[in-house]
């Protein structure tokens, strides 16, 4: 399944929902997916809206990319509702890659005090998985919302849509939706072929349900604001395309770049779990898979305070920027230690292994209370 395929020099980059691959050009994306930039513009208005500081995910700009994130702007600054949507494809344990469109939506909830629809595909999951059976996925479905529901979400402004549970609820939405999608365009956005099962083929127009759904369930008629990394917006441009035929708002977007894995380039996922860090796993994992993890740095000590590193090709680096060190200063100094030499990958290793166990120690805690609040989330079918 192939949406984006070029050579950029000998890597091949693939961008699509179910498959990242080689060196990503976030320019690139932006060019061919057809999305605006965030520029610095819009920022200006992002801050005197959402006051400062921003979220550093925000500031960084590891959300780089939106769809009419200015409309909903527009909204805000006239107290105009519109709602969040996001979501998760269930076919294993949730990775801290995963996390970082979620802590925003939850940073953009506090901010905008907006509710949120999740939804989770485990009928996706099933139908592209060839070996995952639909109870496996649907199990791993209610496990994964411990993650998110453990990350401070409140039943009072937050469902989750259980795709197969609430397909119900979704089924006339889809239909509709479906019926205004040709075959030839779905193959085009998604790259479909001959061997593709039919549940595949059919399967974006339920990814498109919850971009509609408080309609349904409200009777207000509002846009939603989609966080997602970008491998997501497929689905949306087929959205988009539908959305006014239906009576309803487009989607709107923000986009954030991949949480690259541990090992040397492409991003964080489930099938490289040495690569991967779960937020199941425990402290020895973590140690484990941190000190494995790429670096560039050079083969001894003694070369590398000479030399000095490359923060931007370090892994743990990376891991810093996106989730574990808020203060601004302290990135800069980290970036100009790392390429002087003053400090060396087993440092950065011991405080990254630090960090990310005692992130994930106060997550497992609150996932396994989130346990007993599960059925709040619920929707009423
Ligand atoms: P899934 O389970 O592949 O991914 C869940 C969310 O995590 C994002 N993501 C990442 N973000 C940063 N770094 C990474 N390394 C990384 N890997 C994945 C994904 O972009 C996604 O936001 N089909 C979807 C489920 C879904 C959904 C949605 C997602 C249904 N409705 C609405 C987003 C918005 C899926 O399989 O996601």
């Amino acid at each position: 399944m192939k949406t984006v395929k070029h050579m950029d020099n000998e890597e091949e980059m693939i961008v699509t929902p179910w498959e990242v691959r080689g060196k990503i050009d976030y320019e690139k994306l932006i060019r061919e997916f057809g999305t605006q930039p965030l520029t610095d513009e819009l920022m200006k208005r992002v801050k005197k809206d959402l006051g400062e500081p921003l979220n550093p995910q925000l500031r960084r700009k590891l959300f780089f990319s939106h769809r009419d994130f200015d409309l909903i702007l527009d909204r805000f600054e006239k107290g105009q509702k519109f709602v969040l949507y996001t979501g998760r494809g269930p076919s294993g344990p949730v990775h801290i890659g995963h996390l970082v469109p979620w802590i925003f939506t939850k940073y953009l909830q506090n901010k905008f005090k907006v509710p949120l629809y999740f939804q989770m595909t485990d009928d996706e999951k099933f139908v592209i998985e060839d070996s995952m059976e639909l109870e496996e996925t649907t199990r791993w479905a209610y496990d994964n919302a411990l993650d998110l529901i453990a990350l401070g979400f409140k039943p009072e402004n937050t469902k989750i849509i259980f795709d197969v549970k609430d397909i119900a609820l979704q089924y006339d939405i889809a239909l509709k939706v479906a019926k205004r999608v040709t075959y030839s365009t779905a193959r085009a956005v998604f790259g479909f072929q001959d061997s593709t099962n039919l549940g595949w083929i059919f399967w974006p127009a339920v990814q498109a349900v919850p971009c509609f759904i408080h309609a349904k369930l409200t009777g207000e008629n509002v846009p939603v604001l989609i966080p997602a990394a970008i491998d997501q917006d497929p689905y949306w441009r087929i959205t988009r395309d539908v959305a006014q035929k239906l009576g309803y708002h487009k989607p709107a977007q923000i986009h954030c770049r991949f949480v690259p894995g541990l090992g040397k380039g492409g991003k964080m996922s489930a099938s490289e779990p040495e690569t991967a860090i779960f937020t199941t796993d425990t402290a020895e994992d973590v140690k484990r898979k941190v000190w494995n993890a790429f670096t560039g740095g050079k083969p001894t000590v003694k070369e590398q305070r000479k030399t000095g590193g490359d923060p931007y090709i370090c892994s743990v680096f990376q891991y810093f920027l996106y989730l574990f060190e808020e203060d601004d200063k302290k990135i800069a100094q980290l970036d100009r230690e790392c390429r002087t030499g003053a400090v060396i990958c087993g440092d950065c290793k011991a405080v990254l292994t630090e960090r990310v166990n005692k992130f994930l120690k106060e997550h497992q805690k609150q996932r396994e209370k989130a346990k007993a609040n599960l059925q709040k989330y619920f929707l009423k079918s």
